[in-house]
């Protein structure tokens, strides 16, 4: 068959990682999917900036639309990030001249992906964001093709592995918050605007995507009831660890009968639960599905490899001809409610 040809617009941490699979793994990516893969064009916003491998086989675009748009381009792969901007541009631009997506962007769908949704079924073709949830935990596709058979009825976790070290740090060292904030920026573990991670908002995005996969809802982040972990103090946590509990920054969506509740917010959790040793950087995503129970999915949210290894997988699922609905089910209209109180899950 014919290869399926990439352009890759954003070439940081996730956009390196995937050219490094495609290079490493040609061969099993082939065998894997009947079709051998190459990268027509590449885009940053820097042409002369050493990224840790040659970039000399593949073409520059400066123009991440020229790039979405070219002829020898069949999969345009965004991974420059932004709810908005280049990424929205390029993305919208790209299905408009029936070329499938693959993107890890969580603020772009969290934002637009209805109607980049709407746009891409209209036309036939793939938008596909496996690495926009828990980085490598294979979440929607659990939802998407594992758990097809179920009724989802709720799903919870931590979604930001940020959060999650800053937590943790704070129960190991006894530090403040602002201490360990300080440490986990000088670490470089906080996005551009560490807003995003402390304040919720980067977990949030993803909350509203798994909602709106498992209960057939239109995305509606600001349906989200939210509160990052910015006033967690050292004395609460100390207080949860009396108690048997830690604190962490869970997300849990479900249907009640009042609507879809979905709330983003520090949560006390028992020491000795799944969510409770959840330690570190890493996520855990909790799905109850009506025939088969509970099950629950932990790994690495974010970085190279994991984040990369969540993009290959859509990648080879266009590779194998597979497209579909993006969101699993068609929008209905069950009314958004928010919550009267916060509680432990
Ligand atoms: P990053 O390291 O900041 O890289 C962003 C890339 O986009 C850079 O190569 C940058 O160019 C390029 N870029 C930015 N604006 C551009 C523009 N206007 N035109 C062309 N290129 C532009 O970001 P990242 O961590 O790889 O994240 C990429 C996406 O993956 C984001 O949506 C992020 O939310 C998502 N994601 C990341 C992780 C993770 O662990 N990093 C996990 C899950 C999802 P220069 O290099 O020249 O500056
Ligand atoms: N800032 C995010 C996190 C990156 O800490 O989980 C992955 O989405």
């Amino acid at each position: 068959s014919k290869p399926l040809r990439l352009g890759i617009a954003g070439l940081g941490t996730v956009g390196v990682g995937v050219l490094r699979i495609l290079r490493q793994q040609a061969a099993l990516l082939e065998a894997r999917t009947g079709c051998a893969m190459t990268v027509s064009a590449v885009s940053a916003r820097t042409r002369n900036k050493d990224r840790g491998l040659s970039l000399a086989s593949f073409d520059w675009e400066d123009d991440p639309v020229k790039l979405a748009t070219r002829d020898d381009v069949d999969v345009f792969v965004e991974l420059m990030g932004g709810a908005d901007g280049p990424a929205k541009a390029a993305t919208e631009a790209a299905l408009a001249a029936g070329k499938h997506v693959v993107t890890a962007n969580k603020a772009m769908l969290a934002m637009h992906g209805q109607a980049l949704a709407e746009q891409a079924e209209a036309a036939g073709v793939a938008l596909r964001y496996e690495a926009a949830v828990a980085g490598g935990i294979p979440v929607i596709k659990t939802l998407m093709e594992g758990l097809a058979g179920n009724g989802i009825t709720r799903i919870m976790g931590v979604m930001n592995g940020s959060c999650n070290y800053i937590l943790t740090r704070m129960e190991d060292s006894g530090k403040t918050y602002q201490e360990i904030f300080a440490e986990a920026d000088g670490l470089g573990y906080l996005e551009a605007d560490p807003q995003l991670d402390v304040g919720g908002i980067d977990a949030a995005h993803k909350l509203a995507i798994l909602s709106s996969i498992a209960f057939g809802t239109r995305i509606d982040f600001d349906g989200i009831q939210l509160e990052g972990i910015e006033r967690v103090a050292i004395e609460d946590i100390r207080a949860a660890a009396d108690m048997g509990y830690k604190i962490k920054l869970l997300g849990v969506t479900q249907k009640t009968g009042r609507g879809l509740e979905q709330r983003m917010m520090p949560c006390l959790v028992p020491q000795t639960s799944p969510l409770g040793q959840l330690d570190g950087g890493t996520n855990m995503v909790v799905i109850e599905g009506d025939a088969v129970g509970q099950i629950v999915l932990r790994g690495a949210g974010a970085g190279e490899g994991p984040t990369a290894s969540a993009v290959m997988a859509d990648v080879c699922d266009i590779a194998r001809g597979l497209c579909g609905p993006v969101f699993g089910q068609p929008a209905d209209t069950l009314e958004q409610t928010t919550p009267s109180s916060s509680q432990t899950p």
